[in-house]
């Protein structure tokens, strides 16, 4: 359905793709969620949120990226209000042309989670505050902020030519994000996936086009030994993401066993410095109860990554999921500060 929204901007400060910040803008946040998470560390943090406001939509499931809010809101001393998938009217009662309206009076500035692009983005268009993407079916540029402080902190502070690599499902949220901001950092991003699964078309080329620009490079294969070879990065995400039905782990796990990350893959790289990372949650032993179910059904202890790569040194996941407080701290303080 087309509505008024296709005619609407999103207010100043939103970050609803990754793309839309551009190289620079990007870039920015990062630097300011290194200084901000440098003046926690020496309790030199100067409150710039007091007063302010701030809403927080899930439709789906989160642990990081909803505590990455709020403690993040909280050290810079405004409130936050939670709207979980249940308990509000939003797209049962009201719609979210409406719900805009409404929290955008109220709020002063709005994070969603949820299944579709096109919601947020219509959220975006009506709210008249700033909207932030906490994960789309199509993007999750909050984690890429996360992602590239990591790579910063733990690999270098240059990022260019260096290789991310990401293994396992290509046509998600993760990895789609991963290949356009890579690209559009001038990194050698590589995706390895079965030809079923790998990034659609317009994702490519929109990822070719920035590394045009950047001096980067995209490489999609379905060879994950070729794929990581001189990778910096070997970065990997759940088989089968939030909104999908239980029932395609059978055919994703026939898919993707050949590309889980194990130790004989880090070796692959052929360096002693790759780095192993994801956005968590993970599937890397039994203990929980989906990873239960995988080795009960499939015979396999873990899925996406063995416990031996989870959990060795060059494994920097805790790494990432604090810098996900830091980098959504910068955004909240670049968007909301006058
Ligand atoms: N990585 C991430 O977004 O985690 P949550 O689902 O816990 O927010
Ligand atoms: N691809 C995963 C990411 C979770 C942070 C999902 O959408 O479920």
């Amino acid at each position: 359905m087309t509505t008024t929204a296709d005619r609407l901007t999103p207010a100043p400060g939103s970050l609803l793709t990754e793309s839309s910040l551009g190289r620079d803008g990007f870039l920015a946040l990062v630097d300011l969620a290194a200084e901000l998470k440098a003046a926690r560390a020496e309790g030199r943090e100067v409150r710039r949120l007091t007063g302010k406001n701030i809403a927080l939509i899930f439709e789906k499931a989160s642990t990081r990226t909803r505590c990455s809010f709020e403690v993040a809101a909280a050290d810079q001393g405004a409130s936050t209000t939670y709207l979980g998938p249940d308990g509000s009217h939003i797209g049962r009662e009201e719609s979210i042309a409406d719900t805009a309206q409404v929290l955008g009076r109220l709020y002063d500035g709005i994070e969603f989670r949820g299944f579709a692009q096109e919601t947020v983005e219509e959220l975006a268009a009506y709210a008249g505050v700033p909207v932030w993407n906490g994960l789309t079916d199509q993007w999750h540029p909050t984690q890429m902020l996360a992602d590239v402080l990591t790579i910063r902190e733990t690999i270098s502070p240059d990022l260019t030519g260096l290789s991310w690599t990401y293994i396992g499902d290509g046509r998600n949220n993760v990895a789609r994000s991963i290949l356009v901001t890579g690209a559009m950092l001038g990194m050698d991003v590589r995706i390895a996936a079965p030809g079923a699964l790998q990034p659609p078309a317009d994702v490519r080329r929109l990822a070719a086009g920035l590394a045009v620009l950047s001096g980067g490079n995209t490489f999609v294969t379905g060879d994950a030994a070729d794929a990581v070879i001189g990778a910096d990065v070997i970065y990997t995400d759940t088989w089968v993401s939030m909104g999908e039905p239980d029932s395609v782990w059978d055919e994703r796990v026939e898919l993707l066993r050949p590309y889980r990350v194990t130790a004989e893959l880090m070796a692959a790289t052929g360096k002693a410095t790759t780095r192993f990372m994801h956005c968590l949650p993970a599937v890397h032993d039994s203990s929980t109860e989906l990873g239960q179910r995988v080795h009960e059904r499939y015979g396999l202890s873990g899925a996406e990554v063995t416990d031996d790569v989870f959990s060795s040194p060059a494994s920097v996941v805790f790494q990432q999921a604090e810098n996900r407080m830091h980098t959504i701290k910068a955004v909240l303080v670049s968007s909301l500060v006058d």
